[in-house]
């Protein structure tokens, strides 16, 4: 039976959690595959908004099995803070997996995230502060800390003791800000230890047991493909792989397994943190597509950057992942605009590029070359088939699945469970 990805095409907060909602009555699992509390998924299910950090989405169906994957960088503290303020509104986290290979972003993860990037100064990356670049570094250097050491006491305070007497050497020493204590750290994970013991698992044989016999597997990605850590516009980009390769990697599932690969893509164009935006509007048609499209981050409630949709990043994401079907979100926001641009190709000194250009000096002097279209004044929120579209929305959606190079299956018409227009099966 199949197993599906669900990747973000652009810079992330694409609305993924839209998607992961559609597909819920279908999915019998649910897999974070990579990243960490950097990521937010806004659920809308009925008059309750949910904002997921770091659990899966599928946590919200009680048939689901939520799984967070070995390629997941984990905060326990906020994970078991997500855990209690689910359960306050009357939703179980009984059934989450959490890989025993994952790793624990500590506290000198944190540490060390916001005080290089107060080093880094005007060339910033942007970072979202919770420690997810220090982590994965660790994980890379071999002295990171995993979930399987909150069940060994003795192997957890080795390894804490190890990680710290370097880190401390590098927070007093070169940062000159305050050593980590050892005894406290300890102390603090032994008791998340405690908690998260009876949902630690070996994720990657559970999930190839359920795949044989037939059972749903949604691979969940967070951040999206030019936040790719190889693929993305390094280095402003996060520290893991949220593109469909990465996914087996993170699941421990072998690519054969995979039958689906999901690209959401928003109808326009946003990106957090630094770096290069060829489409960014910073005019006050920007300050318009963020208020109108709430374009506000989940988790630092930072504005979000917009623009124009950006046909070559969307052919780009399309080829990289292998994209078998789009879902189309946030269509309803661009309703009211009399032209709307989308950006084709990009003029690099005077250069077009169809392509996003092979440097990142020639991508930051990227300028987008536009194609206008018509657009519609009818508000299509309550759409229920691509027929109720108007048509000059039907035409936005066509280019779009055109220049893109993948059939989009799926579009998001507003924010609510059932705000959304089915194409073709997505399973
Ligand atoms: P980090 O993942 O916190 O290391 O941040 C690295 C870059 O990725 C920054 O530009 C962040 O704004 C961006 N980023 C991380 N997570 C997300 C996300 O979920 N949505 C959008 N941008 C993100």
């Amino acid at each position: 039976m199949p197993a599906a990805v669900l990747v973000g095409a652009q810079w992330g907060d694409e609305g993924k959690g839209k998607a992961t909602d559609l597909l819920g009555g279908d999915v019998d699992y649910v897999v974070r595959y990579q990243g960490g509390n950097n990521a937010g998924h806004t659920v809308v299910i009925g008059d309750q908004k949910y904002a997921l950090h770091l659990l899966p989405t599928g946590i919200l169906s009680p048939e689901v099995v939520p799984v967070i994957g070995n390629g997941v960088v984990i905060d326990p503290g906020v994970l078991l803070s997500e855990i209690d303020g689910l359960a306050a509104r009357g939703i179980s986290a009984e059934r989450l997996l959490i890989s025993s290979n994952a790793h624990l972003i500590m506290p000198h993860h944190k540490a060390l995230d916001k005080v290089t990037e107060r080093y880094l100064g005007k060339a910033k990356i942007g970072t979202t502060g919770r420690g997810i670049g220090p982590a994965y570094g660790d994980k890379i250097a071999r002295m990171g800390v995993r979930v399987q050491d909150l069940l060994d006491p003795g192997i957890l305070a080795k390894k804490i003791e190890v990680a710290l007497t370097e880190k401390n050497q590098v927070l007093t020493k070169v940062y000159n800000r305050r050593g980590i204590d050892l005894e406290a750290v300890l102390e603090e994970y032994l008791a998340y230890a405690e908690r998260l013991k009876p949902h630690i698992a070996d994720t990657s044989l559970v999930l190839s047991k359920a795949l044989d016999e037939g059972k749903f597997v949604l691979l969940e990605g967070g951040q999206g493909t030019l936040l790719d850590i190889d693929h993305g516009t390094y280095p402003f980009v996060t520290s893991s792989s949220p593109t469909s390769g990465g996914a087996c990697a993170g699941a421990g599932i072998p690519p054969n397994r995979l039958t689906k690969i999901i690209g959401i893509l928003k109808a326009y164009t946003t990106r957090v943190g630094s770096g290069p935006f060829p489409t960014e509007l910073t005019d006050e048609m920007g300050d318009w597509l963020r208020q109108t499209g709430g374009e506000y981050g989940v988790t630092t409630g930072r504005n979000r950057r917009c623009g124009w949709f950006d046909a070559v990043i969307a052919r780009y994401a399309t080829r990289i992942n292998g994209i078998t079907d789009y879902f189309l979100t946030k269509l309803d926001v661009l309703s009211g605009l009399e032209r709307i641009p989308v950006c084709v190709a990009y003029e690099v000194d005077g250069v077009r590029h169809d392509e996003i250009p092979m440097t990142q000096t020639d991508f930051h002097h990227a300028t987008p070359i536009y194609e206008e279209f018509p657009g519609w004044q009818e508000d299509i929120t309550s759409a229920k088939s691509f027929d109720d579209l108007p048509p000059n929305a039907q035409a936005y959606v066509r280019t779009l699945e055109e220049m893109s190079g993948a059939p989009i299956s799926a579009i998001g018409v507003g924010p609510g469970r059932d705000q959304t227009v089915v194409v073709r099966s997505l399973v």
